[in-house]
This record gives structure tokens, C-alpha cells and sequence, in this order.
């Protein structure tokens, strides 16, 4: 099966209706339970939700692969296969902070051909498909043009490895006085998005999982930025990576060394 405009419209509709899901939780019975190690945490809501995506995600393409946050499967040996975050900013919306994204990719040959992220909070839905630009709400976004001094840094600082994130805080120390201002959202696929639509210029975090970036990544280069790893090197997107994402407006890495 091609990859065509109504297959991409179907996997947004149904990412649409499983913003439901979060929207209409009761927040009185979340269930929250920690998984591997500090912080790290995952309640039924991210559960229900992934199992409507795989559900009907599965439905448009059978013959896709499918690898999502909270699945054990890693099925991921077809020419398809959908990437998937149910709920990116688990501990945002555990806290009602309301800054959370639905993500979902799709891979061929190991590389996104169409994502959407979506914060149902805002009704924010960010789109690209590879080759046809990128999009929020229907209108086209791109990168803005400003530097990282008139700009606004941001990232994440990795709670769930103790190593990592003393080393981000003190890149983020770093960044965070040469820029105008920084900002931390909690949530990767929406920073990713944020430099996508020029609403900030740089975001790195030093290990991130590649349901956090797969489809806001496509998004992103599609918009005129430039994802890497922290060392420059492309990004994988079958395995735990770095993220280094900007408007390519300068060469950001000098700041690094
Ligand atoms: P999540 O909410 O889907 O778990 C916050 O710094 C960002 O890091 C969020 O996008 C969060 O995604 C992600 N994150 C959470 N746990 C992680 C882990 N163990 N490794 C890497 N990233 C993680
Ligand atoms: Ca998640």
C-alpha cells in the first residue's frame, strides 16, 4: 500500500479521537505506576490510549509494524511501521500541567514519511509529510530566522538518568546565557514542534527514546530545521538517541565545545 493523502488522513482522525481519551480522563482514578527507574512513570490513560492507536492504526495499514511506548513488541522488520507515543509529557498530565502530545510516525525503510503530534489541550495539531512541508492546524509553519541570542533555548534534563542530567543542566547553563530566555516544557515532541513553528529556536535533551521524536523530527526538517545528535551525528530512529534541534540559522555545536 502508498503512503497517499486519505491513508494520512485517516491515521489523523484517529489521533483526533484519541485526544478524547485525555481530555475526558478522570483524573481522580489515573493510576499512575513508576517503570524502570526514577521518575519514569506511566498511568491507564497512556495505556487506553495506545491501544485505540494500535487498534486503529492497524486497521488503515495491516501490513505496518508497530513499536509504541508502552508495548512490548518492537515489531519493527516491515517496510512500515508506525512509532507511537500515546501521552509524551506523561508527568504533565499526571500533574494536570495540560502540555502533553499524542505522536505518531510512520517509518518506511526506517525513516518517517509522515507524522502528527497532537496536544489536545490546545487543539494544536501539528502534521508533515515528507516532501509537502509542514503544518499546524492546516497552516503551513516554518522555522524562524532568529539567532540563539535573540532567541529562546530550550530543553529537557533527562530526571530519569542521574549522570545526564547534571550534564544538561550545565549545557542547558551554557545555552541559557547566550539566549535571550529558556523555557522547559516537559513534553519533547511538543519542544520539537515549538522550534518547528518559530516559537523557539534551539531544544537538546541528552537521551530521548524514538517514540519522543520520530514524527516531531519529520516535522521539523519539513519546516526548514535541522535535527541531529549532540555530537552532529544523524539520528537513529530505532534506538535511544541524543537530540540536537534547531532552525539551522547558525552553527549552534560551536557553542558545545
Ligand atoms: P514521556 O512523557 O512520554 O515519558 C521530558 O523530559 C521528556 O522526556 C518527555 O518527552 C518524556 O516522555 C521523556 N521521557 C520520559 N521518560 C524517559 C526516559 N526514560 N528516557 C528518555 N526520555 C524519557
Ligand atoms: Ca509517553
Amino acid at each position: 500500500m502508498d503512503l497517499n493523502d486519505e491513508i494520512c488522513e485517516k491515521i489523523k482522525k484517529v489521533v483526533l479521537e484519541s485526544g478524547k481519551i485525555i481530555l475526558d480522563a478522570n483524573r481522580m482514578d489515573l493510576n499512575v505506576k513508576e517503570k524502570d527507574g526514577n521518575n519514569n512513570i506511566v498511568t491507564k490513560y497512556d495505556v487506553l490510549v495506545q491501544n485505540k492507536l494500535k487498534k486503529e492504526l492497524l486497521e488503515i495499514m495491516p501490513e505496518a509494524g508497530f513499536l509504541g511506548e508502552e508495548d512490548f513488541e518492537k515489531d519493527i522488520e516491515n517496510e512500515y511501521v508506525f512509532v507511537v507515543d500515546p501521552i509524551d509529557g506523561t508527568t504533565n498530565f499526571a500533574r494536570d500541567l495540560k502540555v502533553c502530545a499524542i505522536s505518531v510516525a510512520l517509518l518506511q525503510n526506517q525513516k518517517p514519511v509522515f507524522g502528527v503530534c497532537y496536544n489536545p489541550y490546545t487543539n494544536e495539531l501539528y502534521e508533515a509529510k515528507k516532501g509537502s512541508g509542514a503544518f499546524l492546524n492546516g497552516k503551513e509553519i516554518h522555522v524562524s530566522n532568529r539567532t540563539l541570542q535573540n532567541g529562546i533555548v530550550l530543553s529537557g534534563c533527562s530526571p530519569y538518568y542521574g549522570d545526564l542530567r547534571r550534564k544538561s543542566l550545565e549545557l542547558n547553563n551554557k545555552f541559557a546565557s547566550i539566549a535571550s530566555d529558556y523555557r522547559r516544557f516537559g513534553s519533547a515532541v511538543l519542544e520539537i514542534c515549538n522550534i518547528a513553528a518559530g516559537k523557539a529556536e534551539l531544544y537538546f535533551e541528552l537521551k530521548l527514546m524514538p517514540w519522543d521524536y520520530s514524527a516531531s523530527s519529520l516535522i521539523l526538517e519539513e519546516a526548514g530545521g535541522v535535527i541531529k545528535t549532540i555530537d552532529g551525528k544523524d539520528i537513529q530512529y530505532f534506538e535511544p538517541t541524543s537530540i540536537f534541534a534547531s532552525n539551522g540559522v547558525e552553527d549552534y555545536f560551536k557553542y558545545i565545545k
